[in-house]
């Protein structure tokens, strides 16, 4: 089998409140990109990296080396995807795709071939980690005496809810074919395995790392680090 990682970072960042966009953000002296990138070519199994990037992006040519393919992306998260799965499919001839966020510079060796080992005989799967909070679901009408407060619809069962991380790792061509429905149909996606979902495919659920979290917020970046030395260990 052949693996092609597609790493989108076509994206500005906005939550972040920074002047750049957060790929491009350092830890120990390396962008987010570069730390994520870096996990997949070291990987023995994964033959080709795409970095999906923004049309106006110079950065990442001049950070990345040769051998990443670089693809330009799209408006929404789901266009960037289908933009490198596209390339993975047709000029790369790959058979599975990993996506993975290049905000998630805690991925590693060890579980991406967890993922892959777990999920090469299936249709596809993720990484996902159990919550840890409950959870609740929020009510679409405003409370009468304090409605600029949400306030709970109801409590979800926590035993039943997994928060998606990345990679998410499919066939290529079936999510090429799914994301291509999806974006079609206009569905509101936020990861590839809702455009399988929507398909009626089968999607595993591997347990991740808390590590491999997604830099948001301006403070996530401390905990990035924290994380980072801590597997230098
Ligand atoms: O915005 P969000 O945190 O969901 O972005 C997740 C990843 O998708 C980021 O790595 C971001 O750069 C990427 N993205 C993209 N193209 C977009 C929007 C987001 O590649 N149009």
């Amino acid at each position: 089998s052949s693996y092609t990682a597609v790493i989108p970072a076509a994206g500005i960042g906005a939550r972040m409140q920074a002047y750049k966009p957060k790929q491009y953000l350092k830890i120990q002296k390396k962008t987010l990109l570069e730390h994520s990138v870096n996990a997949f070519t070291n990987h023995p199994l994964i033959e080709h990296i795409i970095v999906v990037v923004h049309p106006d992006d110079e950065t990442a040519r001049t950070i990345l080396t040769k051998d990443v393919h670089i693809v330009v992306g799209g408006e929404e998260r789901c266009d960037s995807v289908l933009a490198g799965v596209n390339y993975a499919h047709e000029q790369l001839q790959s058979e599975w795709v990993l996506v993975h966020d290049a905000a998630r510079p805690g991925i590693n060796s060890g579980l991406i071939s967890k993922l892959i080992d777990n999920v090469k005989c299936s249709t596809g799967g993720i990484l996902a980690l159990p919550l840890v909070d409950t959870v609740k679901q929020i009510s679409p009408t405003a409370s009468a005496e304090h409605s600029n407060t949400p306030r709970v619809d109801k409590t979800l069962d926590r035993e039943k809810i997994w928060s998606a991380q990345t990679p998410q790792m499919f066939k290529t061509a079936a999510l090429q074919q799914a994301l291509q429905f999806a974006i079609q149909h206009s569905l509101s996606i936020t990861d590839e395995a809702s455009a399988m979902e929507a398909m009626g495919t089968e999607v595993l659920l591997v347990e991740g790392h808390p590590m491999n979290f997604k830099v948001t917020k301006p403070e996530d970046l401390q905990l990035a680090e924290y994380y980072l030395a801590q597997s230098q260990l």
